[in-house]
């Protein structure tokens, strides 16, 4: 017999794709899940959420282990205390070490948040990355660029979705670029080879500091290509079939930066490149679920709950959904040329007709709505089909057809 396991689910704000995390424990037998917000949704309380918390920053530890504390008051101690955001990782892992709770620690949840200790520590271990150096002044920046040549990229050691990212092409980018990013010691900047070639993704199922299961998605383009390039829908797509021979390398690579860089139990989400020579570098991971529409399909390749697949993960350590992998999935994220806010989507109605049988989820761009500055661009469509092609053609369509524009 197990006995009731609290699990204590940290998130800022009650964003729809994140409580879709936090509804995979409510699947589970024999957990009680506990909220800790900024903005608690109390609505949803007695539904997902047994209990809520409502906390000044959810990004702070000491917030974090006191509002763990008041639970553990009512409810008694704590099995997991997890959260699915990326600034979330660490604070986490301060906080299960304050409190005696079993999972990542902050030393390991830096080593997948800190990309120049990602590299240090990949690099040690004869994974393959692009060489970097993280530069504490302009100077070094500069010698780095002229140690391994232009292009490079410049970026925060702890970004994500793309911001304050740049490829530098040349001595004219690098002086504008070092003007607006300014590194010093108090801030540095990663600056990494530039490592030509497609982007693609590796998602893992983690138990017992093992890969379980795994899945594969294809970037289309890299997402700093369309953020640097306004008319490009970007396309995040799972092969129907990763089975191949040309996906054995990174299968080993991934689970060897997993082990080397020390989860237990969870997903990870690896971002890697097949360089135009065939070889892969990793680029980055996450000790974490992908982003919301990955996570999805992911989940809809397999034809799974994986919220509750992961949610398993977590609370006990084992793989319990089956894993077997049969659909293709896509998300074309929508966005259009020009500036403003959207005033109409153009096309829908076509798009519909042509290949609305596929459809699985939708996320339409809000009319009013201020132009979205990410490559996840204002809106999206999920696709799913079993067959390769027919998938495919439908990604065209929605990519042919499908209009946001701005005004
Ligand atoms: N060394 C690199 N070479 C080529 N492209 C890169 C490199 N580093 C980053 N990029 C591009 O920039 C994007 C964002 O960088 P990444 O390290 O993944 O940070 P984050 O996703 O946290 O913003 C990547 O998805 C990739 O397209
Ligand atoms: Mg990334």
């Amino acid at each position: 017999m197990i006995g009731m396991r609290n699990v204590v689910f940290v998130a800022p704000f009650p964003m729809d794709a994140t409580l879709r995390f936090a509804r995979g424990f409510a699947r589970l037998e024999n957990v009680r899940v506990l909220g800790v917000f900024q903005k608690p949704p109390w609505a949803e309380k007695g539904r997902t959420f047994d209990d809520l918390v409502a906390v000044e920053d959810a990004l702070n530890p000491e917030d974090i282990v006191s509002a763990v504390r008041r639970l553990e008051g009512a409810y008694g101690p704590t099995h997991r205390l997890t959260g699915v955001l990326e600034p979330l990782q660490t604070p986490l892992g301060i906080a299960r070490e304050r409190l005696g709770i079993e999972g990542p620690t902050a030393a390991v949840a830096e080593r997948f948040r800190d990309k120049a200790l990602m590299k240090d520590c990949l690099r040690a271990a004869g994974i393959p990355c692009a060489k970097h150096r993280l530069a504490t002044s302009a100077d070094a920046a500069s010698a780095f660029a002229e140690e391994v040549g232009f292009p490079i990229v410049m970026k925060p050691p702890a970004g994500a979705g793309c911001r304050g990212t740049y490829r530098i092409e040349s001595h004219e980018d690098l002086r504008s670029a070092l003007a607006v990013v300014r590194p010093s010691a108090a801030s540095p900047v990663l600056c990494e080879e530039f490592l030509r070639g497609t982007e693609q993704s590796f998602e893992a199922v983690v138990a017992g500091g093992k890969v379980l299961a795994h899945s594969i998605s294809h970037y289309q383009p890299t997402p700093l290509e369309v953020v640097n390039t306004p008319w490009i829908q970007w396309v995040c797509m799972l092969p129907r079939d990763i089975a191949g021979a040309e996906y054995d390398e990174v299968r080993r690579i991934g689970a060897k930066v997993v082990a080397t860089l020390g989860l237990d139990d969870g997903f990870t989400h690896m971002e890697w490149f097949r360089r135009t020579d065939g070889s892969i570098a990793v680029g980055e991971i996450a000790a974490r679920p992908p982003g919301g529409q990955l996570t999805s399909m992911t989940g809809l390749v397999h034809d799974i709950d994986i919220y509750r697949c992961w949610a398993r993960a977590v609370v006990d350590g084992r793989l319990d959904a089956p894993w077997q992998r049969n659909y293709a999935a896509a998300t074309v994220f929508l966005r259009g040329m020009g500036r403003g806010r959207v005033t109409r989507i153009d096309g829908l109605d076509e798009a519909q007709k042509r290949m609305g049988a596929l459809v699985e989820e939708v996320k339409l761009p809000r009319v009013g709505a201020p132009k979205a500055d990410s490559y996840e661009g204002d809106g999206y469509v999920i696709l799913r089909h079993s067959e390769q092609a027919t998938l495919d053609a439908a990604v065209e369509v929605v990519l042919d057809t499908v209009r946001v524009r701005y005004g």
